[in-house]
């Protein structure tokens, strides 16, 4: 037999899809189940049926939700050997094109986001590139949009920067504000920020680049399968897909249309 519980997940996240369209049906169980005991307690209810009648009650509830259930966690030149490789090898094809289109699905509060425009600007390929930085957590988005981080973070950053082959010292890339720092505003000119949700809006943009890292492991593998899906109808043909080390597209329906360009650092060159 079903557990209720189970059930009452289920009748949850069917009454966010049809209230709202936010489609949490295909993440993955555990993650969500955490996620909704966290909404729990946050509301000092007991039980997931509690939720319910909010849906329909509290049109502000939803932003409850999304916080609940979007996990931001994110750092600058997170996984440094991941840029050192880009710089290695996807930057020699992406300076053959005359202009550049990155997507960054997924992307947070922005520190990967801002990492990808620095290692632009460091490669001479800043000016010719849009970076599209998109989520479904507009929270998120909009302090990505702000730039400003905690200056507590910046010694790991900067010690990422370092081992992700950075070329100067992090600190020309921002100014500091008492507790804050606030990302240099050049580096905004050329990245657009926008809401996308990937469980259900489509194609985003012709690109040369996607990086979508550490999104897909809260999906189930059938999202994770129509997400891979729209990142290969995305991509231009030689274009490159990197995702987080946790993730695989070796499940998937689209595996036989990538190159491995660099199995540990999941890095991915679509094929002609
Ligand atoms: C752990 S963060 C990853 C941040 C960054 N890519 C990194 O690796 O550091 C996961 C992000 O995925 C976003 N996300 C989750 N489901 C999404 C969806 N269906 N559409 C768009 N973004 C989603 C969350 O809001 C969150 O900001």
């Amino acid at each position: 037999m079903i557990k209720n519980e189970q059930v009452e997940i289920e009748i949850l996240l069917e009454a966010i899809y049809r209230k709202y369209g936010y489609d949490f049906r295909n993440y993955a169980k555990a993650s969500l189940h955490r996620r909704i005991n966290v909404l729990l307690k946050s509301h000092d209810l007991q039980h997931v049926s509690d939720l319910i009648p909010k849906i329909f009650q509290d049109d502000d509830f939803i932003h409850d939700i999304l916080q609940a259930f979007s996990i931001t966690v994110t750092e600058m030149f997170r996984d440094p050997e991941v840029y050192l490789s880009m710089r290695e090898n996807v930057i020699p094809y992406l300076r053959t094109y005359p202009y550049l289109k990155v997507w960054h699905a997924g992307c947070a509060t922005g520190e990967e986001v801002y990492s990808s425009a620095i290692l632009l600007k460091e490669e001479n390929l800043y000016d010719k590139s849009t970076i599209y930085a998109t989520d479904f957590n507009l929270k998120a988005l909009k302090s990505a949009k702000e730039g400003i981080f905690n200056v507590k973070n910046m010694k790991k950053y900067s010690e990422n920067y370092y081992l992700a082959g950075g070329k100067k010292s992090l600190s020309e890339y921002y100014h500091s504000s008492y507790n804050a720092v606030i990302m240099d505003s050049k580096l905004k000119e050329n990245i657009v920020f926008a809401h996308h949700n990937l469980s259900s809006d489509n194609v985003f943009s012709e690109t040369h680049l996607i990086m979508c890292r550490n999104v897909m492991i809260y999906f189930n593998q059938e999202l994770q399968n129509r997400v891979l899906q729209l990142f290969t109808e995305s991509l231009k043909t030689n274009g490159f897909l990197i995702i987080g080390n946790r993730e695989s597209i070796d499940f998937s329906s689209v595996e036989k249309d990538y190159i491995v360009v660099d199995k540990k650092n999941r890095i991915f060159q679509k094929k002609k």
